[in-house]
């Protein structure tokens, strides 16, 4: 299989840890891939018409692309069992797109100063993406505390990949002020071999 990746993503990033999780990184061939929504670069447009990554190409079949229906695909095949049964499936999923949306919302200010020209830019827009990412820190904070601390799945990978992310491209935003719990859980959780294996880099 054929994985197109960026070493800075956040979603690339749940899939490689993952495949760490399941000691199963040589079933996949790294293909670099960069590119903005205003310049597709070598995003593989071919392959996955929204431009995005990750995408992964299959020999056996069309290529899957966003990261949820890779890491379900991924689970399934190798049997990593990162996402429980119903009913505890739902809480695990939710916190999968709570952290994926902290990503996609911390992805766009990263557009807004690294792509967008300068005279277009809208500080108010940016720190409405950031009220999204606040209040999904504080449900992650208030609501999740006792999931995360769990047994591993793919929600903790989605909002330690997220949180990694935020340490990356917006650290003067301190997103641990205020949210005590959810950094402690950070610091444990950031330590485990596949995400210092899969630490964002530019
Ligand atoms: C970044 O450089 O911040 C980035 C690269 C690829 C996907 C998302 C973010």
């Amino acid at each position: 299989m054929k994985l197109y990746h960026a070493p800075a993503s956040p979603f690339v990033r749940k899939v490689m840890v993952l495949l760490h999780e399941a000691r199963a990184t040589d079933r996949v061939t790294l293909v670099p891939a960069s590119g903005s929504p205003l310049d597709p670069g070598t995003l593989p447009i071919d392959r996955n018409p929204l431009g995005k990554i990750p995408a992964l190409e299959r020999p056996d079949g069309p290529t899957l692309y966003d990261s949820r229906v890779i890491t379900r695909y991924l689970d399934d095949l190798l049997q990593a069992h990162l996402y429980p049964a119903a009913p505890r499936l739902w809480d695990t999923l939710v916190i999968e797109a709570t952290g994926d949306g902290i990503a996609e919302a911390a992805v766009l200010m990263r557009y807004e100063t690294f792509v967008r020209p300068e005279a277009t830019r809208s500080p108010a827009w940016a720190d409405a993406q950031w009220q999204k990412i606040a209040r999904a820190l504080a449900a992650l904070e208030q609501r999740w505390m006792s999931h995360l601390s769990g047994p591993l799945d793919m929600g903790q990978i989605a909002v330690g990949s997220a949180l990694g992310y935020l340490d990356f491209r917006h650290a003067d935003r301190d997103w641990r002020a205020g949210h005590p719990a959810l950094a402690d859980w950070y610091a444990a959780f950031d330590a485990r071999p596949a995400m210092r294996a899969t630490a964002p880099d530019a």
